[in-house]
């Protein structure tokens, strides 16, 4: 499934998570099976949107039959990587980086925290849910490898965000969750994901004005 990934259409990947979530839903409240007709209400696009998307992956459900709740929701489960323990470090202990690393729900998916690092001295040596902050120099090719660290997320300033990237790269970190608003440049062989709240807000703002 994983050796397909690079032919799955970026929109597809962005529907995912939505799926997932929509699924889980379903999956808590006790629903077995839900037609795609039903999905699709639910989740506002057609039902052959559905089917085309989850053909990416080898297609599921049957016809008449509809979709298995469990099946689909761990199969979406695994084609994401949700399966798997995650583990993820924070560079930046401030604002973002604190409220990131007190939001346990990240962890019950399988992403575990295992270390914050930050550059100012009255932050190193604090912990965070019985997590410590420690000086950027501790973070080496060393600690990536004994921690099995898969994921950095970037907290710090957008002045000092590639530099920050270059050293979590350099330490064979592949995965970057960059919350810093800049466009930061990546090795061939690393992925990277932005969050920018304020694209959000803006498009929201957008709305709020256009619709008058
Ligand atoms: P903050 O100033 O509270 O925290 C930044 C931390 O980074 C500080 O503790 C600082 O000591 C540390 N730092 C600076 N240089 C460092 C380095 N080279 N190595 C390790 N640590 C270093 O700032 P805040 O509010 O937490 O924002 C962090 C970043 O997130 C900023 O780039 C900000 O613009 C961005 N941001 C992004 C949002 C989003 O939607 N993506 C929303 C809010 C903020």
């Amino acid at each position: 499934m994983k050796e397909n990934s690079n032919k799955v259409p970026e929109a597809v990947i962005r529907r995912l998570p939505r799926y997932y979530r929509y699924l889980s839903e379903l999956f808590i409240n006790g629903i077995d099976r839900i037609s795609s007709k039903e999905l699709s209400i639910r989740m506002g696009i057609t039902a052959s949107q559905i089917r085309q998307d989850l053909n990416n992956f080898g297609g599921f459900g049957q016809q008449g039959y509809g979709y298995n709740v469990k099946e689909l929701h761990q199969a979406i489960e695994r084609i994401i990587g949700l399966n798997k323990q995650n583990n993820m470090i924070i560079i930046g202990a401030g604002n973002v980086g604190q409220a990131i690393a007190n939001y346990t729900n990240f962890e019950a998916k399988g992403f575990k925290l295992k270390a914050l690092f930050d550059t100012n001295p009255k932050l190193i040596g604090l912990m965070i849910r019985g997590i410590e902050i420690l000086d950027i120099d501790k973070l080496t090719q060393e600690f990536v490898k004994q921690n099995s660290i898969n994921v950095a997320v970037l907290c710090v300033p957008k002045n000092n965000a590639q530099t920050v990237a270059n050293k979590a790269m350099e330490c064979n970190v592949k995965a970057l969750w960059n919350f810093a608003p800049v466009d930061i440049k990546v090795y061939d062989d690393v992925v990277i994901e932005n969050v920018h709240l304020s694209d959000s807000l803006y498009t929201l703002c957008y709305k709020m004005n256009s619709s008058k």
